[in-house]
Formats: structure tokens, C-alpha cells, sequence
């Protein structure tokens, strides 16, 4: 197995992991882990709009890290702070092995997943089937919170299949709370196991909120925060008067420079400095130039190509006149050889024409 250097297996089991005071406040507003979307890349991005927003990784299989190549899943970059780790997994003991080496990555949550209706995941019985085994997922959050300082936190639905009953998702997060879960992410559909696939799985199932503000009101010492469908600061405001958190997923992707407005709304702070010239579409240029000279760093550091990184900045005018040819031409790859600035350039060239 892999270790970061300087750690040896003593280092993995520490006899009393020292447990890390967050306040609630840590997950008031959080970009959701999306598998392929929210690569270390795209939360780099999501860092230079929101200071504070929460950023989560995609998930990560235990399987994948105890024999595949850790640094390529667990490598980020300092600036993404805070930043969660998503483990998706069911054995106690791989997950509380994953965990240690995420916590010693320097990652300052471990999420588990238990939301994920794929039948690749179901095969490896974890992600939402795991909502029928409330004892095997307070296990596995034991397990982690015995080896790891940092909360550990779990993302779940509020039922699985047609199952309807509020007392199932109470049952699951009482069991999963004793365990020493205190942070549950709930997702308020149902995973529809058979018939579905994950993209119709957050889309068909009724979202029913009032589920978890429910959970808020029978757990008031847990930090409760709700996923799905919410796309507005409105809405936000809304389920901050009863919860403790909202996590975006789909708008945050796809509709990025609304992140600019999370830190001065919901965190009562600055948002990211730019310079004092800005206007609007300058702005957005200032975070495009800053994008630009990172993806030049990581093609010196790692020969990563620009398109890699470029496709998660896309929706950076999203509702801008332009904004469809200023894609096309970030989407070229015919332009690979040329450096990001030069790109931006062209993209800058293709938004005038298009006016
Ligand atoms: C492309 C994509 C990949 C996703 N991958 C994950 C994942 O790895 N882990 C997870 O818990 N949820 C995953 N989700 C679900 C989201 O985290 C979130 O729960 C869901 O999109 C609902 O939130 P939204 O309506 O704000 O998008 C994914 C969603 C999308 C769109």
C-alpha cells in the first residue's frame, strides 16, 4: 500500500486521534462531490470565486486507493481549503485505512458516501444500498473516527427505492449519529435502485425537504444540511432558516460565477480580491487570466493539457451575449498547442465577433 512519505504503517493508527472542533458554520454552503466534474482542477476553479464555500472531491472507492495510484486520487493543491474527501466503500477497516491516508493528505473532512445509485456501485455493495445497513455504516464511521482528528461526515438520501417513511432516514441517522457522525448531507429524494439510472436517480424521485428539517428538528445537536434541485441564493436563504447547510451540486458546475456571491451572502465576508478596476465581464476576465496561469503551472509541473482544466470553467459566462462561441473556442482541440493566453485570447476575439 501507498504512504505518503515520511509516514510509516505506525503512522496510520495513531492511538488517540486528537477530533477537530468545526463549527457548523464550516458547511453552510458547499460545492457537492460529482464524479468527473469536481477533480482537484474544477475545485481549484470553484476556489478563486467562494473563499469559504465547502469543496468536496469526487468520490473516491476505498478499492481505488488501497490498489491504485494514491497520489493521482488524493494530489490537491493547497489553495482548495477547506476541502472534503469523499470515500465510497462498506468495509470498516478499508474505509478507516482510507480515511488515515486522506486526513494525512492534509484533507479536512471525510465524507462517506451513501447516496450513489449506480449499479457499478451497488455491485460493490456501497453507496445508497448502504441506507438498508444503518449498523454496517455506523461501523464503518466508527472506524474512521477511531484513526482520523477530522469530522467525519456522510451524505445520504431519504430512502431507498419506494420506501416512504420518515423513520427510515431517522433511523439511519440515529444509528449512524451514535457511531460519532455528527454531519449528515441529505440529498431529499429517494435512490430508486432498480429502473433508474444516476442521472434520472436526481432528477425523478420526488424531493421532499421537509424530510430533513424534520431530521433538524428531532437531531438539533447534528449539523443537518440539504442537496437537490436548489439552484438560487433564494432558495439557499430559505434552507438556511432551517438547516445548518446547502450543498449545490448541478447549478454550481454549470452556472459557476454565482459562487461569487456565496462569501459576501452567506459567509459575511469578501469575496475573492480582483482588481479595483473591475467591472462585471472584466472580472470574470480576471478569474479566466488566473485560470490561464494555472493551467500553464500544471502543463510545466505535469504536463497536463489545458483542455483537461478548461472544460470545468465553461459556464463562466453562462447567460453572457458570446458565451457559446467563447466555449467553442475553449473547447477546440485543435488550439492544444497553444498557450492557455493565446486561447483566451482567441476566445476574447470570437465574444467581439459574436457582438
Ligand atoms: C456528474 C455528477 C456526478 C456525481 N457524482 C457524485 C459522487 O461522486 N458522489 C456523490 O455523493 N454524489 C454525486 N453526484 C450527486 C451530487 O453530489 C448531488 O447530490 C446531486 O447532483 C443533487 O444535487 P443538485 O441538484 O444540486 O445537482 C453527482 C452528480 C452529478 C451531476
Amino acid at each position: 500500500m501507498w504512504l505518503r512519505a515520511g509516514w510509516d504503517n505506525e503512522g496510520m493508527s495513531p492511538s488517540v486521534p486528537i477530533h477537530q472542533t468545526v463549527p457548523a458554520e464550516r458547511w453552510r454552503l458547499s460545492v457537492a462531490p460529482m464524479m468527473d466534474w469536481t477533480d482537484r482542477h474544477c475545485r481549484y476553479f470553484h476556489r478563486l470565486l467562494s473563499k469559504n464555500a465547502l469543496l468536496y472531491t469526487e468520490m473516491v472507492t476505498t478499492g481505488a486507493l488501497i490498489h491504485g495510484d494514491v497520489p493521482r486520487h488524493l494530489q490537491f493543491n493547497a489553495q482548495e481549503h477547506p476541502v472534503a474527501l469523499q470515500l465510497g466503500g462498506s468495509e470498516p477497516a478499508d474505509l478507516a485505512h482510507c480515511a488515515k491516508l486522506g486526513e494525512l493528505w492534509g484533507y479536512d473532512e471525510i465524507n462517506l458516501n451513501c447516496g450513489c445509485p449506480s449499479e457499478r456501485v451497488q455491485r460493490g455493495a456501497f453507496g445508497a444500498c448502504l441506507m438498508a445497513e444503518p449498523q454496517l455504516v455506523a461501523d464503518c464511521v466508527k472506524a474512521m473516527v477511531d484513526v482520523v482528528g477530522v469530522p467525519v461526515t456522510v451524505k445520504h438520501r431519504i430512502g431507498i427505492d419506494k420506501t416512504e417513511s420518515y423513520d427510515f432516514v431517522r433511523d439511519f441517522v440515529g444509528a449512524v449519529s451514535e457511531a460519532g457522525c455528527k454531519v449528515f448531507i441529505v440529498h431529499a429524494r429517494n435512490a430508486w435502485l432498480k429502473g433508474l439510472s444516476p442521472k434520472e436517480n436526481r432528477e425523478v424521485p420526488p424531493l421532499r425537504y421537509e424530510l430533513v428539517h424534520r431530521l433538524k428538528a428531532e437531531f438539533p445537536h447534528l449539523t443537518l444540511c440539504v442537496n437537490g434541485g436548489i439552484t438560487t441564493s433564494e432558495q439557499v436563504a430559505a434552507q438556511l432558516q432551517q438547516l445548518d447547510g446547502v450543498m449545490i451540486g448541478r447549478e454550481a458546475y454549470h452556472n459557476p460565477w454565482w459562487l461569487r456571491e456565496w462569501d459576501a451572502a452567506f459567509f459575511n465576508a469578501e469575496p475573492p480580491s480582483v482588481p479595483a478596476e473591475s467591472v462585471e465581464a472584466l472580472t470574470r476576465e480576471h478569474v479566466e487570466e488566473q485560470m490561464c496561469d494555472y493551467m500553464a503551472a500544471e502543463a510545466a509541473a505535469h504536463g497536463a493539457p489545458w483542455s483537461a482544466i478548461a472544460r470545468h470553467m465553461l459556464g463562466l459566462r453562462h447567460g453572457l451575449p458570446g458565451a457559446r462561441k467563447w466555449r467553442q473556442v475553449w473547447s477546440d482541440h485543435r488550439l492544444k498547442a497553444l498557450h492557455p493566453r493565446d486561447v483566451m485570447a482567441l476566445a476574447h476575439g470570437a465574444v467581439r465577433e459574436a457582438a
